[in-house]
């Protein structure tokens, strides 16, 4: 057993399963990108206060799962749990919502839970997440929902469910939370759950007991108290999605784990995960930038969580594409051929082509079982022959087989392979 090992729940990619993490993080990120959200690069680390406002008390996150310390100037900081609050900051503190609105950006990352870590749940976890900001505008909440759906469907996902719900305004949440806690009143309930329900009774629906669960069945849902207006804006999220031929089910006891949700609130779902089954989440927050103390204006995103769609992909086994593999795998024989290699080598690269050499003094047989190795497409050995030639063999990797081709040549078959 190594000596020093990864601190307990933390996800790692090392190669090769990196390229695979890159190549789906990447991916993502491009659907955001696409459609015109720009890079927000923020810090792990926020004053504790940020989340504790903006995430809310009663949520787990901020019970619980926070990883909070004193830094060396007694300030209280908190590693990032989620994107949100962090970018409702940065807004505000540098004015962005003073120019065009909405605000559209992108980020991506590393999180931190301290949750029991368990399959496709851990303390560190990436996430690729947008914001969309200043806008209360319905076609923006159908844009956030379809690039997510996009970006999994270019994946080549398919086995996911996309839920959808309206947690309502103001108004909405005012009326109906007071006739939840009037049945939650009713209930026999222990301390510690009737102080959650306290802080925010919707918590209840979250539980995980069963007993809880079989009490919350009968409860009042939000979804019949939704005021004109928001009932309005659900319906138009639902008409957009239809119109994109997005499928979705309205599931109306959906809890986010997060207290600033408002009006559309979505999850999609992995049906070969497991316990941990969310791919990403996200929904409106229409009190969030007031709550930071901002100006009034309402936003909308999604945290699609890399690490669970990693494995959704690998569930539904889609490959990766060959654009991730090196093109080529150059074997030099002698010292001239190791010069003539690097050069070949730095050539094909700022043409756009990826290519690995064998390096160190091999054998003809080293260097193949190199090449072998590396997961490139082609390969070629460089000897003094092929220098004085100007013609190599080109070995394809997947059948064996040999082509000769001329150096000058290469970067065309090599891209035509692609
Ligand atoms: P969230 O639902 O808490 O939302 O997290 C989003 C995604 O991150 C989840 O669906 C899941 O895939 C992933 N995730 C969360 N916790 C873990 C964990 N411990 N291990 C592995 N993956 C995890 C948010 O974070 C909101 N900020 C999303 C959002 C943006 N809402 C509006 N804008």
């Amino acid at each position: 057993m190594a000596k020093y090992q990864a601190p307990k729940g933390v996800s790692e990619y090392f190669p090769d399963r990196s390229l695979y993490f890159e190549y789906v993080r990447n991916t993502l990120i491009e659907a955001a990108r696409n459609s015109g959200y720009k890079l927000i690069e923020l810090p792990v680390f926020e004053d504790t206060e940020l989340f504790a406002r903006g995430v809310g008390e009663s949520t787990d996150v901020v019970s619980k799962e926070m990883y909070t310390f004193e830094d060396r100037g007694g300030r209280s900081i908190t590693l990032r749990p989620e994107g949100t609050a962090g970018v409702m900051r940065s807004v505000i503190e540098h004015n962005l919502d003073r120019g065009q609105l909405p605000v559209k950006v992108w980020y991506s990352g590393a999180f931190f839970r301290a949750e029991r870590p368990q399959a496709g749940r851990y303390r560190q976890f990436y996430q690729v997440g947008i914001e969309a900001i200043g806008l209360n505008d319905p076609e923006i909440d159908v844009e956030v929902i379809a690039i997510a759906e996009r970006a999994f469907k270019t994946l080549g996902l398919s086995n996911y469910l996309l839920e959808i719900t309206s947690l309502g305004d103001a108004d909405t949440r005012g009326r109906y939370t007071k006739d939840l806690r009037a049945f939650i009143a009713t209930l026999d309930l222990d301390e510690a759950t009737v102080a959650r329900a306290e802080l925010n009774p919707l918590r209840l629906f979250d539980d995980k007991r069963e007993e809880i669960r079989a009490l919350m069945a009968s409860a009042p849902v939000l979804l019949d108290y939704l005021s004109a207006e928001s009932a309005k804006h659900f319906e138009r999220v639902q008409s957009g999605l239809q119109a994109l031929g997005i499928n979705y089910v309205v599931n109306n006891r959906m809890v986010r784990g997060l207290d600033y949700y408002t009006e559309t609130a979505f999850e999609f779902s992995h049906k070969d995960l497991g316990a941990q089954s969310g791919i990403g989440g996200g929904g409106r927050y229409d009190g969030l930038m007031e709550q930071l103390g901002g100006q009034s204006l309402s936003g909308i995103g999604f945290g699609i969580g890399v690490d669970r769609t990693v494995l959704a992909c690998e569930a539904e086994g889609v490959p990766l594409p060959q654009t991730y593999f090196l093109d080529l795998f150059i074997v030099p024989l002698s010292a001239a051929a190791k010069a003539a290699a690097l050069l070949l080598a730095e050539r094909l690269r700022a043409s756009g082509l990826s290519v690995d050499i064998a390096f160190g003094d091999r054998s003809l047989k080293g260097g193949m079982k190199a090449a072998d190795k590396s997961g490139a497409r082609f390969s070629v050995v460089l000897g003094d022959d092929e220098l004085s030639s100007g013609n190599v063999t080109l070995k394809d990797m997947r059948t064996g087989s040999g082509e000769a081709v001329t150096i000058a040549s290469l970067d065309v078959h090599l891209r035509s392979a692609r």
